[in-house]
């Protein structure tokens, strides 16, 4: 089936840029939310977007304009009923979801394919209410969704194959970078970047170094555009530690941290000061256990064959902006200083070490 009118159930953050997204890309969207509000703020948004498009010469006006006409106001769920996709975007709340999901199933007909775009929720789960669960699946957008171009389409237990082919295309043809996921803990990309700002968050813990030189060390280690306590600052401290929580059923190693818990709770931004000079035996400890936090997940969810090693690289490079790929990098820096990173976290939270361990040096061939 080809999707040409998708709908969007809750225009906040998300709801907001995927519709700005999909009106860019040629797409007739209708937003409704609880809050009518809510909707007119993210039509307006995306109108602001495109005009700064303009600006930037990357729209015409024509485009722009014609752009913001595509997206429009549904007063009810009823103007959801001739659309091809409707994409769930409410507060992260299994009874709410499930709720919203069975009257979905009353009004669209049989065709109309149902995603999340749940970060923290097991798909598997949300689609038991759903009739005909065949049409539904996971589509987990990276924000700002207008902007970051990775989506992991995510297949559950009863999601029809043909489904998900029809939305990896539908990805690429709104210019988005759709990574093929398992229904799983976190996905492919959670799975290792909250186990990641754990790791950053035990480091300090441990004195091993303070917020800026973890930071410092982070753009060394992964190539990353900006460390693990200034994106948790952004991401707010509040939803990283819900996001490292979802991880626990994964075992003693994805519990959170106890800073990560005491900013969490309080919602309070990590102070970062300057990083300075940093011993050369600081900054290879440091940089072990980012790697840790990164390598252990990957090589388990590899295991589990959550993604591929292509596709949680693209994730890593494109949604995270990490230079250094862990499917890539494990590859160079080769399976005996892998298992050097490894060691410690095997030991000491008696994880089973990992059959893709004995792959390393070959991920990505
Ligand atoms: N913010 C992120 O970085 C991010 C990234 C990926 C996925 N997600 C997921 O996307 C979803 C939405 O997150 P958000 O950050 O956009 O939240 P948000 O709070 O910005 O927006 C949620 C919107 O849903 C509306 N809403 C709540 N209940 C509703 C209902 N029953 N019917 C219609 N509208 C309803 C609210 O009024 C609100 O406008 C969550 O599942 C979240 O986990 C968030």
């Amino acid at each position: 089936m080809t999707i040409a009118k998708v709908g969007i159930v809750g225009a906040g953050t998300m709801g907001s840029g995927i519709a700005t997204n999909l009106g860019q890309h040629g797409l007739e969207v209708v937003l409704y939310d609880s809050r009518p509000e809510a909707v007119e703020a993210a039509i307006a948004s995306a109108r602001r977007f495109y005009a700064r498009q303009v600006e930037k010469g990357r729209m015409s006006d024509e485009a722009a304009e014609a752009a913001g006409a595509r997206l429009g106001a549904a007063a009810d769920l009823g103007a959801m009923a001739d659309r091809d996709l409707v994409i769930e975007a409410v507060f992260e709340d299994f009874a709410l979801k499930a709720d919203l999901f069975r009257t979905l199933s009353d009004i669209l007909p049989e065709r109309t394919r149902i995603a999340t775009n749940t970060s923290c929720l097991r798909v598997s789960d949300l689609q038991r209410h759903v009739a005909a669960p065949a049409r539904f699946l996971g589509l987990h957008y990276f924000s700002p969704a207008q902007i970051n171009p990775v989506v992991e389409v995510v297949r559950g237990e009863a999601t029809d194959p043909a489904v998900i082919e029809e939305a990896l295309a539908f990805c690429r043809a709104t210019g988005k970078l759709p990574l093929r996921c398992r229904d799983s803990y976190g996905f492919a990309i959670n799975r290792f970047f909250c186990p990641y700002t754990n790791e950053a968050a035990r480091a300090l813990d441990e004195g091993l170094g303070t917020t800026a030189e973890i930071d410092a060390v982070a753009k060394e280690a992964v190539g990353a555009a900006a460390g693990p306590f200034f994106v948790m600052n952004i991401i707010k401290p509040r939803i990283n530690l819900h996001a490292i929580r979802n991880l626990s059923p994964l075992g003693p190693f994805y519990a959170p941290a106890a800073s990560m818990i005491e900013h969490g709770e309080a919602d309070r931004p990590f102070a970062i000061g300057e990083a300075g000079e940093i011993p050369e035996a600081r900054r290879r400890a440091i940089a072990d256990r980012l790697l840790l936090g990164v390598f252990l997940p990957v090589l388990q969810a590899l295991d589990e064959e959550v993604a591929s090693p292509a596709d949680i690289d693209t994730g890593a490079r494109e949604a995270l902006r990490f230079a250094k790929p862990p499917c890539a990098l494990m590859d160079e820096l080769g399976r005996s200083e892998v298992t050097r990173i490894l060691a410690p976290a095997l030991e000491g939270y008696g994880v089973p070490t990992p059959a893709a361990l004995a792959r390393v040096g070959s991920l990505r061939s």
